[in-house]
């Protein structure tokens, strides 16, 4: 008998509705629960998010406390502040960092065997606090890091080169946001090295177009943010875009996250690289490491 999967979202906002309704679409008959300090807003999710699963596959959703998280295989977190205007990602940590560490003292006594994926900005700083307040392996505290970005370049290289983005295979590396880059060395389009399509085809990609792109998909972010507070102001003129963006923000983060969960992959190992940036930002915050500072 097939075992059904059980996933706990912790956080039932924007990201934790998005990403519960892909997850109902990627898997069928997941079980859901989704946890909020907000018991009514997690309530408000599982009606709405029933609704529309009921049309395409079937899932079971709930909203309930940490107890209803037993047994979970996957726990999501995407519960905590946000990103405001003027602010940076690591502008949170020290907040959510907080909020994580009580929010996983709580899943793991209930979930113990649990993969932990961290949506929570900033989330490649947060995976760690997971990983190194719980002492788990690495293997199972992922962080939807690059997804987005990821999401965002291939969205940019689809429309300079004309090609549709799923047949374009281009990463951005490092750490989810500003400070990320682009793989261009391990970019292809159309399953050839992305040189090799650029020279067959003539279409040209100058070191200032590449430029633009990093910029635009580090940019992307606050031009979402712009487009999400415009739906407040109601400008007419602003929705179209203002659609765009969240569609962008939450659907492409949610869809990769229904894929990340589908396939329960297992990262590469942590590169030192990778590493000895986030202990900077760990060491900011406050965060405990090793003696040895190892992973
Ligand atoms: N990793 C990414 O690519 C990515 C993309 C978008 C947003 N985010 C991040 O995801 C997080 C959530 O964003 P959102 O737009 O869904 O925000 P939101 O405000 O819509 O939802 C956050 C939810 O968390 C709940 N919450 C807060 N503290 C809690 C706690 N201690 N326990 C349980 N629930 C708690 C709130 O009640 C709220 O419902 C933010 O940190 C945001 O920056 C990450």
């Amino acid at each position: 008998m097939i075992k059904q999967r059980k996933i706990a979202i912790v956080g039932a906002g924007l990201v934790g509705g998005s990403a519960a309704l892909f997850c109902a679409y990627s898997i069928p008959g997941v079980q859901i629960v989704l946890i909020d300090l907000a018991p009514v807003r997690a309530q408000g999710q599982v009606l709405d998010l029933a609704h529309a699963a009921a049309i395409w596959r079937s899932a079971h959703f709930c909203a309930g406390d940490y107890a209803d998280a037993r047994d979970a295989d996957i726990v999501v977190i995407t519960a905590g502040a946000g990103v405001k205007r003027g602010q940076t990602r690591l502008d949170l940590a020290h907040i959510n960092a907080g909020i994580i560490r009580e929010i996983v003292d709580q899943t793991s006594r209930y979930a113990p065997n649990a993969i932990y994926i961290i949506a929570t900005n900033p989330c490649d700083v947060l995976a760690y606090v997971v990983y190194d307040h719980l002492r788990l392996p690495r293997e199972r505290v992922i962080s939807t890091g690059t997804e987005l970005d990821t999401a965002r370049l291939r969205t940019l290289l689809s429309e300079r080169l004309g090609v549709v983005a799923p047949a374009i295979y281009a990463y951005m590396i490092g750490e989810h946001g500003e400070s990320a880059i682009i793989h261009w060395s391990g970019a292809t389009v159309s399953g050839m090295p992305l040189e090799s399509f650029l020279s067959r085809t003539g279409k040209e990609l100058s070191a200032a177009s590449r430029d633009l792109v990093l910029r635009s998909v580090v940019e992307s972010a606050k031009m979402i943010k712009e487009g999400k507070g415009a739906i407040k102001w109601t400008r007419l003129s602003c929705r179209t875009f203002a659609a765009n963006a969240v569609r962008l923000q939450l659907h492409s983060l949610a869809y990769n996250l229904g894929n990340f969960l589908r396939t329960l992959a297992t990262p590469e190992p942590i590169k030192d690289w990778t590493l000895s940036s986030l202990k900077e930002k760990l060491i900011k915050i406050g965060a405990k490491l090793s003696p040895t500072g190892a992973t």
